[in-house]
């Protein structure tokens, strides 16, 4: 149990829950979230960052100690990520190999609290959409179930260069299966890449062929305080009464 006041009286009204996936692990998920959550902290809001599933790792993994210090979250790490496994596979066999039951439960009842306590949520996910979380019965519950059972709209963390075009693709008619919001890509470059043709011609290819946005682009940058996301678009509304608009030079109007 979380002891202060629910959410901040600064924007009462708002809400902006979003989902970072990506089209594979190691994309820059983690930075994309991270970035996002300190942009509205520093803007005055209240923001709530999960990791909710995590494997690898003994302890709260490193990704949730980022996310929490990007917008010096006074969550306890136990909310922010609450499942996680030592051995570094799917959460799904990480569990079966060390002989335990993910509690799907103890996602939710952290998610819901989180939520009610914070004025933004942003959740980065494991792996992409397709990893494999646990067994329901005969169902297997993959990421993108958890994020239609916190419907969430989703941020897609993609590579910039060649390859993308499928990986980005195949991630998005998966997630448009169910009924989940895609809020638009974000292109992460995680390597200087000097001479790759496709950079330049893939955002409008993919816009094109998908009919989803191009929010923005993280250039590459060795030091990580110094990595930014140049924004193209608006990352999404705040749903209130008044639909606020918030516009700022980081953050264009909402389209
Ligand atoms: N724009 C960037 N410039 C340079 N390095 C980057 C950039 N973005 C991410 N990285 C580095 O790339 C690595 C992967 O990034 P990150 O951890 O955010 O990926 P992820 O998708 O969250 O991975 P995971 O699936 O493990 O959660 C990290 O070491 C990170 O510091
Ligand atoms: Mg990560």
């Amino acid at each position: 149990m979380i002891r202060r006041p629910p959410r901040s009286t600064l924007f009462p009204y708002t809400t902006l829950f979003r989902s970072v996936t990506g089209t594979d692990t190691g994309v820059g998920k983690t930075e994309v979230a991270g970035y996002m959550a300190r942009m509205y902290s520093e803007d005055g809001f209240r923001v709530g960052v999960m990791k909710p599933v995590a494997t690898g790792v003994d302890g709260p993994c490193n990704d949730a100690q980022i996310l929490k210090g990007s917008c010096a979250s006074e969550d306890p790490m136990d909310y922010i990520n609450p499942v996680f496994l030592r051995m570094p596979l799917a959460p799904l066999v990480a569990a079966k190999k060390e002989h335990k039951k993910i509690d799907l439960g103890i996602i939710w009842d952290r998610f819901r609290e989180l939520s009610t306590c914070n004025d933004l949520m942003i959740v980065e996910g494991i792996g992409g959409v397709m990893v494999p979380i646990a067994k329901k019965g005969k169902r297997t519950f993959y990421v993108l179930d958890m994020i239609l059972r916190m419907k969430l709209p989703v941020i897609i963390v993609a590579r910039p260069g060649l390859g993308t075009i499928n990986h980005i693709l195949l991630t998005i008619s998966a997630i448009r299966t169910r009924e989940t919001e895609i809020a638009g890509i974000v292109f992460n470059h995680t390597r200087r890449i000097e001479r790759d043709a496709s950079i330049k011609t893939n955002p409008a290819l993919i816009e094109r062929l998908s009919g989803v946005k191009v929010l923005g682009i993280m250039e590459y940058n060795r030091e990580r305080n110094k990595r930014r996301i140049r924004w193209l678009r608006g990352i999404g509304h705040y749903e209130d009464k008044g639909k606020i608009s918030y516009n700022r030079d980081r953050k264009p109007a909402v389209s």
